[in-house]
């Protein structure tokens, strides 16, 4: 424990992350428009026992509790994301005061807490009225999001230094318009493919106006990054192939993007085989790769592929992948069917850092689910523990190995709604009864206190230990 958080700088955030649809509930509340995670939810047959995030954690309502216990697990950051339809309920028009009035409660209470808000702006609640003109199919959402990104920097730009734009748009764009697993559910490569591009366009958009807002603050995006494995099928050129065409989707993608303003080849034949290329417009590109302060990361397993002779699919989502096998992930695995590669994680930003001009970077998120049960007041979730302790230990390597990582955001502060999953599949560090909206730390978060506090201890300066 205290070994492991002496291999961290000071100052290091150790922090914990949710999402605004995932934890606060009360969508109905103070003029709030309506998702596109609201409508999807009631698709028979989309969520688990078509569960949504009508009531949630009830944090819209039970925040401040939330925020102490943040300070309880002495967090020194918190990453929440701000919900559109609060902000602006139709997407484009009208601003809501009492959501920004909320949000700067909120904020306010955790900066009270000496507790560091990161601010993400996009985590997959978009007003339901814009999709209904296409989503982010539709390149008029770009628009749309810079201004929500201005009206809601111009309002709480005074409580909240680090700012992320998009989150996770591999997330948003394949499964959200690509396999229709998550909202608004569409099976179209072409949408896929445009709202991929829309996404970073709006994420340099919304960089652009609110650098100019405020040139002082810290701005970055979030893409969900993995290690992609190549296994032997006997053909190693095909292996490799399959590789390179699930680590182009997954992660040179959104990287060579943003911070290179280019696409990578194989990802540009895609745009133009599925019809998508009409969505590239000379001076994107540039937009798209503004300067930025910080990369967000979010990492949490591997991809093991291996090639073959290509062969048609029929899942939409796995458009351009007719050369490639998924295989099982290997044991270890949590609830969620993830492997367990905390190595993956130290490969992964050793490999940034060599091939991209990143900025510092912050582990936006990382964690995993696993069966909790409750016990006589107690959630022993040694394996949520096990993984936390030797991810925090591969970011540790990459920095011993010369990566300038400068946080690390457990997912999550809380169970919470997981999506299709609905809430089923706990991620906390808090166990939360949904029936009595009771929480417990669980012995993941006292652990992850203890770390914090060795932290702290191990920075102390003597002085200090004098007093
Ligand atoms: C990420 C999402 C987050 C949560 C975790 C488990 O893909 O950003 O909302 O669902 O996975």
């Amino acid at each position: 424990m205290a070994a492991l958080a002496s291999r961290f700088p000071e100052p290091f955030a150790f922090g914990a992350a949710t999402a605004a649809y995932q934890i606060e509930g009360a969508t109905t509340a103070d003029g709030r428009g309506r998702s596109i995670w609201d409508t999807f939810a009631q698709i028979p047959g989309k969520v688990l026992g078509q569960q949504d995030g009508r009531t949630a954690l009830d944090h819209y309502h039970r925040f401040e509790q939330d925020v102490a216990i943040m300070a309880d697990l002495g967090l020194s950051a918190y990453r929440f994301s701000v919900a559109w339809p609060r902000i602006v309920p139709d997407g484009h028009g009208a601003v809501e005061a009492r959501g920004i009035a909320f949000y700067r409660r909120l904020l306010e209470s955790v900066r009270a807490a000496g507790i560091e808000p990161v601010a993400t702006l996009y985590h997959w609640d978009l007003p339901q009225p814009l999709q209904d003109r296409g989503g982010w199919a539709n390149r008029e959402t770009v628009a749309a999001f810079s201004r929500y990104a201005e009206v809601v920097h111009g309002e709480l730009g005074d409580l909240v230094n680090t700012w992320m734009t998009i989150n996770e748009p591999w997330c948003a764009a394949f499964l959200g318009y690509g396999n229709g697993v998550h909202a608004p559910g569409l099976t179209d490569p072409r949408a896929a493919f445009r709202s991929a591009h829309h996404l970073m366009l709006g994420h340099g958009e919304a960089v652009r106006v609110m650098r100019a807002q405020d040139p002082s603050h810290t701005y970055g995006v979030v893409p969900n990054l993995y290690g992609v494995v190549p296994s032997s099928s006997g053909d190693p050129a095909a292996d490799h192939r399959a590789a390179d065409t699930i680590d182009a989707l997954q992660n040179r993608m959104w990287l060579d993007a943003a911070l290179s303003g280019r696409y990578p080849s194989e990802v540009v034949t895609l745009f133009e085989r599925f019809g998508a290329d009409d969505a590239l417009v000379r001076g994107d590109l540039q937009v798209i790769a503004q300067p930025l302060d910080v990369l967000g990361v979010n990492y949490y397993s591997q991809h093991h592929v291996m090639g073959r002779e290509p062969q048609p699919v029929t899942d939409p989502g796995l458009a351009g992948q007719e050369h490639v096998v998924h295989l099982p992930p290997p044991e270890p695995q949590t609830a969620m069917g993830w492997s367990i590669e905390p190595r993956g994680l130290r490969d992964l930003l050793v490999r940034l850092q060599r091939d991209w001009p990143v900025p510092p970077i912050i582990i936006t998120e990382n964690g995993a689910a696993f069966d909790d049960r409750i016990v006589d007041g107690v959630v022993a979730d040694t394996a949520r523990r096990d993984y936390l302790a030797s991810h925090i230990a591969a970011v540790a390597e990459a920095i011993e190995a010369g990566v300038d990582v400068r946080g690390y955001f457990a997912w999550s502060l809380l169970d919470n709604y997981e999506w299709t999953f609905g809430y089923d599949k706990r991620f906390g560090l808090v166990h939360v009864d949904y029936t009595t909206q009771e929480r417990t730390i669980k012995v993941s978060g006292h652990w992850y206190r203890d770390l914090i506090t060795a932290h702290r201890q191990h920075h102390r300066s003597p002085e200090q230990d004098a007093h």
